[in-house]
């Protein structure tokens, strides 16, 4: 049985200090199993934990690590943690931005860009996803300033397209064309503004960038601005 100081496991979900959360606890804002405990020290068994059994002030607590979530990211977000303006971190609760251990974006979503942006405090599943090796794929809807010269699919798919300013190829992609100013595209790497830039770079302008789904995970309906907890077979489906 693992099990952990009631005070510690909620200041580790953010939610106050531990000296605050000593508190909330002797003022009786703490149930296990439906019993008020007024001990800071109480040694609490995780499986009650992630079996939802704590309460604080009434309500479940948050899930302990490992923790993942999806985001419906607008566009104006920065992925940053203090950055100027708004961030990502402002659409989830406060608390999230203050966990232990750390919650962190899977790769980024630039600030214009859209869609689907995973957080996780799984260092291991932060790795398999972007690791080169194990690489999810990543699936964008792309629209564009002007119209396709027709040779982009062959191009990214080559395996030796080179971006400006970069002197190492990209790892073939999938192009395919919507119609002559969008289309989707499939990639498995995650450099810097890749698919902005591979567009750039064959004289074209990315102007809007939605990413809709990450190996067979797909953002679904999830409203922007929103965001879920994923759960272990959301979690194969990366992979699947
Ligand atoms: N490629 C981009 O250019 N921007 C992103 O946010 C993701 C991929």
């Amino acid at each position: 049985m693992k099990s952990m100081r009631l005070e510690r496991l909620l200041s580790n979900l953010g939610y106050g200090g531990r000296k605050e959360m000593a508190m909330a606890i002797k003022n009786e804002w703490v149930s296990v199993n439906g019993e008020v405990v007024r001990n800071p020290a109480f040694a609490v068994d995780l499986d009650i934990v992630r079996a939802g059994g704590v309460k604080l002030d009434g309500e479940k607590i948050d899930p302990i690590s490992p923790f993942t979530i999806m985001m419906h990211k607008p566009a104006g977000y920065t992925c940053s943690r203090k950055d100027a303006g708004d961030l990502v971190y402002d659409l989830m609760p406060e608390r999230f931005k203050l966990r232990k251990p750390i919650l962190s974006s899977i790769g980024r979503l630039d600030k214009y860009s859209t869609g689907q942006l995973l957080f996780t405090d799984d260092g291991d599943l932060l790795h398999r996803i972007t690791h080169p090796k194990t690489h999810a794929k990543k699936y964008y809807e792309v629209t564009l300033r002007d119209d396709l010269k027709g040779n982009e699919a062959e191009l990214f798919a080559s395996g030796e397209f080179c971006m400006t300013e970069d002197d190492k190829p990209l790892k073939p992609a999938e192009w395919s064309a919507n119609d002559a100013r969008s289309g989707t595209i499939i990639i498995s790497e995650g450099r810097y503004h890749q698919v902005r830039r591979m567009f750039e770079t064959v004289g074209n302008e990315v102007i809007t960038l939605n990413r809709f789904q990450t190996g067979s995970l797909a953002l679904g309906d999830l409203e922007e601005g929103k965001w879920r907890v994923l759960n272990a077979d959301d979690l194969d489906s990366i992979f699947a």
